[in-house]
Parts: structure tokens; C-alpha cells; sequence
């Protein structure tokens, strides 16, 4: 039965801020769902704005598609959701989201500094990776890896 809040595709695609495509490819990953008119034209609940959403903000900082998929699997699709409901769907993700953000956190603060990748690129790189001596420890970011606090030893 048609709603008139339900969605055509274009309109689905304009007020998520995505192309037709995306939606296309979005439902083939069976991350969105849509229904046929009896004109056999593409019609969305307008409820699926919010997966299409919460896909696009997951991707956007590197949530794969299929760990997308598992919290949206739990949400049931027939009625109103509650806040609570997603928010238990999504507490798989509490874990990796806060070490990520640790790690983008971490990247932020030391963009500027010496990292002892063995660039030598910048002027504090003589001073803490001298030749890149730090390279004798092994490969990467040397002052990075394993280290919680690396700027406050800079
Ligand atoms: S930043 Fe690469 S060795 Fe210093």
C-alpha cells in the first residue's frame, strides 16, 4: 500500500544527499530495502533515510560495509524504532569507534612531529631519529607504534 510519506528514488536520493546509484548499490548489499508499485516504480519508506544515514556517517569513518550491515540487520524494519533499540544495535561498535578515535586522536596531535618513520623530513627529525637510528628497531613509525604518549616525549 502506498504512503505518502514513502519515497520515490530520486526523492530518496535527494534528501539523503546520495546518487540513485548509491541507493542502487546499497540495496543490493541489502543495507536499504524498497518496494514495487503495482507501476513497477521503486517506492522507499521514508524510515530508510536513517539507514541510508547511519551507512554513509559508519563509511565515512571506515566502518566496513558488512559490520554496516550486521547492526542494521538487527533493527527491525515493521514499526517505529526506539532510540534505545538502535542504540543497542550499535554497541558492537562501542569498542572499535573509541580506538579509533584514540587513533585519530593520536594522528591529530602528531601530525607536527616527529614520528621515527625514517623520512628524516622534518627539522625535530635530527634530534629524535638522528640518521634514522630508530630504523634499527624496525619498520614504521617508531616513535608511534606502541606508545601511548609519544608527544609528550617530544
Ligand atoms: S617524521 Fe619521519 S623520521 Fe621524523
Amino acid at each position: 500500500m502506498v504512503k505518502s510519506s514513502d519515497l520515490s528514488v530520486g526523492e530518496m536520493a535527494e534528501r539523503a544527499g546520495v546518487p540513485v546509484s548509491t541507493l542502487h548499490f546499497y540495496e543490493a548489499e541489502g543495507l536499504i530495502e524498497s518496494w514495487r508499485t503495482p507501476a513497477n516504480h521503486r517506492r522507499y519508506d521514508r524510515r530508510e533515510l536513517r539507514r541510508v544515514a547511519i551507512t554513509r556517517i559508519a563509511q565515512s569513518v571506515g566502518v566496513p560495509l558488512a559490520e554496516i550491515k550486521l547492526v542494521l540487520d538487527g533493527i527491525p524494519r515493521t514499526k517505529a524504532v526506539s532510540a534505545k533499540t538502535w542504540a543497542r544495535a550499535a554497541a558492537p561498535w562501542q569498542a572499535m569507534l573509541e580506538e579509533r578515535i584514540a587513533l585519530m586522536t593520536r594522528l591529530k596531535d602528531q601530525m607536527g612531529y616527529c614520528i621515527g618513520c625514517g623520512c628524516l623530513s622534518l627539522e625535530s627529525c635530527p634530534l629524535y631519529n638522528s640518521a634514522d637510528t630508530l630504523g634499527q628497531n624496525g619498520p614504521g613509525a617508531r616513535r608511534w607504534i606502541g606508545k601511548q604518549d609519544e608527544r609528550a616525549e617530544i
